[in-house]
């Protein structure tokens, strides 16, 4: 608590700091609330970054910074209030975005949005629905953003940087396991094709780059206490890359209707009604800038987030398990067979996909 005091005294607060408290739900930071005496003055949220994951702090929180103050902008001009809108980052008091502390540690702080509603996990049509209108207003907001972003993920979500790995993994097969998963490796080769075809689109740009979040869970996003779209929060991750990854990303999570690694493949699957929900969510912010070959890929690009999955599972597997954490010798392989009855549940469900955003794009003309 001193120590935490300590490091909340660097930063320009305002008011007076009354207590600072674990704030027990995200994955991959540790997160804290810091509290103040005064009722007129704010509170704040207190994070130390992951320095494993973000090796680049002060160009993230940079990022952050460039795409808050456009918000921002954004949220004036429709008449919204950007301090509830929009994540406010505090400056430290020598001007930085962060703290870097004695032991090399990264700190940074934002605005506690008060009086909000979270969501741990969204199991229905109408809350799958909240989540794509979420991600959509975030990426439609940023739509004419243009400054560049530092790569601070490099190789995010693409394919080619993907088996630039997987064969170098597979020529080295460093724990022996290759031969054993002769079958998996065919699930990969057999698309290999199909999904460098899709990313060549976004490589010539005829699939633009815009501002994405890369973190779409629905727990990423603030709803006010009616339950309309509030804020999406957790910025870490905007990178410039392509909104299909976005919008891939959140389905493959959103509509499985098993877990990622679960070991009885007949609950996995995917849920079109979730798919129906969200699609019509992002849709109805997004269907007004995205050009025609972004919407012709929506549906692809589901599949094509699930590959890379069942790719970078069993990559690590073959790897001896290097990246992911795994609570057994076989979790990789686990998660990498799970992941793929989802990918081939998709594919089963293809025309329906596309016939969905078909129609849901209609509705928005
Ligand atoms: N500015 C904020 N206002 C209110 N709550 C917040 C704010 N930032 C984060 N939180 C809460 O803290 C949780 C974890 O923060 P987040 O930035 O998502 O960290 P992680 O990267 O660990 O997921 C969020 O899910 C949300 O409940
Ligand atoms: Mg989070």
């Amino acid at each position: 608590m001193e120590k935490l005091k300590g490091i909340s005294s660097r930063f320009q607060l305002q008011g007076t700091v009354e207590s600072i408290k674990p704030l027990g739900e995200g994955f991959i930071n540790d997160t804290f609330t810091i509290r103040t005496t005064e009722p007129e003055m704010p509170d704040y949220i207190l994070q130390r970054k992951n320095k494993n994951i973000f090796t680049n702090v002060p160009a993230m929180m940079e990022n952050i910074r460039q795409v808050t103050e456009h918000l921002k902008k954004k949220v004036v001009a429709a008449g919204g209030d950007p301090m509830r809108e929009a994540l406010t980052v505090i400056p430290a008091a020598d001007g930085k975005l962060y703290h870097r502390d004695e032991s090399g540690e990264y700190w940074a702080v934002c605005l506690f949005i008060k009086d909000t509603v979270d969501y741990q996990k969204a199991d229905t049509p109408e809350l799958a629905y909240q989540g794509g209108k979420g991600i959509g207003k975030f990426q439609s907001m940023l739509s004419d953003f243009t400054e560049p972003l530092t790569d601070i993920l490099p190789g995010f979500h693409n394919i080619r940087f993907r088996f630039k790995q997987w064969d170098e993994v597979l020529a080295k097969d460093p724990a022996g396991r290759k031969a054993s998963v002769a079958e998996e490796i065919g699930w990969i080769e057999s698309r290999r094709e199909e999904m460098l075809r899709f990313w060549e689109l976004v490589e010539n740009g005829t699939i633009p780059t815009r501002v994405t979040h890369n973190d779409t869970k629905i727990n990423n996003i603030l709803f006010d206490k009616q339950g309309n779209v509030l804020c999406v929060i957790d910025l870490d991750t905007v990178l410039s890359s392509t909104c299909l990854n976005d919008y891939g990303d959140a389905m493959r999570s959103y509509t499985n209707t098993g877990l990622e690694d679960d070991e009885n493949l007949d609950n996995v699957s995917m849920n079109l009604a979730i798919f129906r929900g969200y699609t019509q969510g992002y849709l109805s912010e997004t269907a007004q800038f995205l050009n025609e070959k972004e919407i012709e890929y929506l549906a692809f690009s589901a599949k094509y987030i699930t590959y890379e999955q069942v790719l970078r599972f069993l990559m690590d597997y073959i790897d001896g398990d290097h990246y992911y954490k795994v609570k057994s010798e076989r979790h990789n392989l686990t998660r990498a067979r799970a992941q793929y009855k989802l990918l081939t549940s998709m594919e089963a469900q293809y025309e329906q996909m596309r016939a969905i955003v078909k129609e849901e794009v209609a509705k928005q003309k």
